[in-house]
C-alpha cells in the first residue's frame, strides 16, 4: 500500500496567502460595490520593459526557424546568460564568482525550497523570525523541523533568530548550534537590510562552525543606500560557506516569465564534500532548464537599455514605498523598511494583533496587507504592505488608511 510522506501532514493549516485570499473573497462577495486595493502579496504589476519584450519576440522567431531553433538548454543554463550574470552581478562588484558556479533556474522559490535536498536530514536549520515561509516549510516536508507548537507558532528543532525593533530587524548569530542558516536581505517581510560588518559576522561564524549560509538576495536590486552588501560574496570567506539565490522576478518583473539563478561556489564544502557537484547532479536529474526565450530576455536585462528600463521600474515602485512610509509615519504609525526594499513593515496600532488589523483594514479601508504573524511569532502585531501596486492605488490606499484616524 502506498504511504504518504507524513511530514506533509505536520504542516499547519492553509498557506498564509490562501487564508488572505479566502477572507478577501468572502468580503467582496458580501460587498460587491467596494473597490479593494491589494498591497498584500509580493507580486509586481508593471509590464515587462520594452527592450526585453523586443528580445523575447526575436527569440520566439528564432524558435520558429530550423537554423536557430533551440531544444533542451544546457544543464547549468545558457553560457551567454551565466557570463552576463558573472560579469554584472559579481565581477563588477569585486566578487570572485565565475560563470560555471552559476545555475540558471526558473526562479528563486524553487531553488530556496529544493536546496535542502543536498543536505542530510540531520541538519539543524536556523531561520530569521519573521521569515519567508518557503525556507521552513520545505524543511518540514523533508522531516527536519520536529513538531509544530501551535500556541507558539514554532517548530521544535528549528533555531529561530528573532528580528525585532530592538535589533533593527537584523538577526543576531544563532544562540544554538545550527548547520544551515537561512538569511534573506533586503528582507522579506520586514524590508530591513544587513550591514556588511554584520553579514561578515555570520560568514565568520559559518566558517568557524562548518555551517552553510543559504543567502536569498531576491530583493538586491532595491538597495538604494551605499555600503549595504548586494551579495554575500562581498564578505571575505563567503565562497567557502555560502550559497546565494537570485531572482529576475522583482528586479525585472519576471514573476510570470520565471527566471532565477543559484550560485554554488566550487570552494564550498560540507564535511569536506564539495557541494557544487551535488547541486549539479540534482539540477541535471530533476530540472530541464528555463526556456531559451526567457534566458535571452534575462541576458537583455544586463544590456544598457535593459538596465535603464529596469531601474526606472524599480524607481516607480520605490516612489510607492516612499509614499507609504512617509504617509503612515506622518500620521503616527511606527514604520520601517521601504528604503532598500519594496516592503514596508508597520506596527499594528492600538495593540491590535496582526490579524485584527488585517480585518480592520479590509473592512474599514478596503485595503489588503499581510499580517506579520503569518511570517512567524516575532511578526505578531506587525503588518506588511508592498510597494508593488500602481502609484494611483498606492496613494488611494494610504489616504484611506490615514483617514481612519488610528
Ligand atoms: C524572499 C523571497 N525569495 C524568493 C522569492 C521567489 O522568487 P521567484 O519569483 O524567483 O521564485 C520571493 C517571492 O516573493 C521572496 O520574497
Amino acid at each position: 500500500m502506498a504511504k504518504v510522506n507524513d511530514n506533509y501532514l505536520k504542516l499547519p493549516g492553509s498557506y498564509l496567502f490562501s487564508t488572505i485570499g479566502k477572507k478577501v473573497r468572502e468580503y467582496s462577495e458580501k460587498n460587491p460595490d467596494k473597490k479593494i486595493i491589494r498591497l498584500g502579496i509580493g507580486d509586481v504589476t508593471q509590464p515587462i520593459a520594452k527592450s526585453l519584450i523586443k528580445t523575447l519576440h526575436s527569440a520566439v522567431d528564432e524558435m520558429g526557424a530550423a537554423k536557430t531553433f533551440k531544444g533542451y538548454a544546457p544543464d547549468l543554463g545558457y553560457e551567454f546568460l551565466r557570463t552576463a550574470i558573472a560579469e554584472n552581478d559579481y565581477k563588477k562588484r569585486g566578487c570572485d564568482i565565475s560563470a560555471d558556479e552559476i545555475f540558471v533556474s526558473d526562479g528563486a522559490k524553487c531553488d530556496c525550497g529544493n536546496i535542502q535536498e543536498i543536505f542530510s536530514t540531520d541538519n539543524v536549520i536556523a531561520v530569521c523570525d519573521p521569515v519567508y515561509p518557503v525556507y521552513v516549510d520545505s524543511n518540514v516536508m523533508a522531516g527536519r523541523c520536529g513538531d509544530y507548537d501551535e500556541k507558539k507558532g514554532t517548530w521544535s528543532k528549528v533555531v529561530y533568530m528573532p528580528c525585532t525593533a530592538e535589533n533593527n530587524f537584523t538577526p543576531e548569530l544563532p544562540d544554538k548550534k545550527a548547520d544551515l542558516i537561512y538569511l534573506c536581505f533586503p528582507n522579506n517581510p520586514t524590508g530591513s537590510v544587513i550591514s556588511k560588518a554584520k553579514l561578515q559576522e555570520f560568514v565568520d561564524y559559518a566558517i568557524k562552525t562548518g555551517a552553510v549560509i543559504l543567502y536569498d538576495a531576491a530583493y538586491e536590486a532595491y538597495i538604494s543606500e551605499e555600503g549595504i552588501p548586494h551579495s554575500i560574496y562581498e564578505c571575505e570567506g563567503a565562497r567557502e560557506c555560502a550559497i546565494e539565490f537570485h531572482s529576475f522576478s522583482k528586479n525585472a518583473g519576471f514573476t510570470g516569465l520565471r527566471l532565477g539563478y543559484t550560485v554554488v561556489p566550487k570552494a564550498l564544502k560540507a564535511e569536506g564534500t564539495p557541494l557544487h557537484p551535488l547541486w549539479a547532479r540534482r539540477h541535471g536529474t530533476k530540472y530541464n532548464g528555463a526556456p531559451y526565450i526567457v534566458q535571452k530576455a534575462g541576458e537583455a536585462v544586463y544590456s544598457e537599455e535593459g538596465q535603464r528600463e529596469i531601474k526606472e521600474q524599480i524607481a516607480y515602485y520605490m516612489k510607492n514605498a516612499r509614499y507609504i512610509y512617509d504617509g503612515l509615519k506622518t500620521c503616527g504609525y511606527t514604520v520601517s523598511g521601504g528604503v532598500n526594499s519594496p516592503y514596508i513593515w508597520l506596527k499594528a496600532p492600538n495593540n491590535m494583533t496582526s490579524w485584527e488589523f488585517f480585518d480592520y483594514l479590509l473592512e474599514n479601508a478596503n485595503v489588503v496587507g499581510t499580517p506579520g504573524s503569518g511570517f512567524g511569532p516575532s511578526g505578531e502585531t506587525y503588518f506588511r504592505l508592498t510597494a508593488f501596486g500602481s502609484y494611483e492605488n498606492t496613494v488611494e490606499a494610504v489616504d484611506r488608511i490615514k483617514s481612519l484616524g488610528l
